[in-house]
């Protein structure tokens, strides 16, 4: 199996470092995006690195997925809560998925705390901060085929 993998964010992303520092902390997505280029590297595993705020280009990259990837790291953002269609794309994803939200969802208001993409992720980490996704890469090295 492929050692790429898609990293994908969902809507607001972009405001990541800007939006709401207390929740989601000061580091932007150009940062996490360096630090898991930089941790893929190590782990012997490609990146492609993608954010988001329209369902359908979400939904498009999962689909290229299917025919590179041998896993997706996956932040739906909003789209967690809502999304039918991109559960349904991941659905149709052979490869490992992870999912991972920067706050712990859980601990916030009750329309966060169902996600439909956890009916098809292998793994969630959810309030480890940007750190989730290198967590979540690290899962992703030691369970890919070298
Ligand atoms: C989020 C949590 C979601 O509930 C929220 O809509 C986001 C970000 C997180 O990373 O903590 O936009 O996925």
């Amino acid at each position: 199996m492929s050692r790429l993998v898609y990293v994908l964010n969902g809507p607001n992303l972009n405001l990541l470092g800007k939006r709401q520092p207390h929740i989601y902390g000061h580091e932007t997505l150009a940062d996490v995006e360096v630090a898991c280029v930089a941790l893929a590297a190590e782990l012997g595993l490609s990146v492609r690195f993608h954010q988001s705020n329209r369902e359908y280009e979400i939904i498009d990259w999962i689909h290229e997925a299917r025919e590179v990837a041998g896993a997706i790291v996956i932040n739906p953002a909003a789209f967690t809560h809502t999304s039918v269609a991109i559960l349904d794309a991941l659905n149709a994803f052979e490869g490992l998925v992870y999912e991972v939200h920067i706050s712990n969802v859980h601990k916030r208001e009750e329309f966060r705390h169902h996600s439909f993409v956890s009916g098809r992720a292998d793994g969630v980490i959810a309030g480890f901060g940007t750190e989730g996704y290198l967590l979540a890469l690290r899962r992703v090295g030691s369970q890919l085929p070298v």
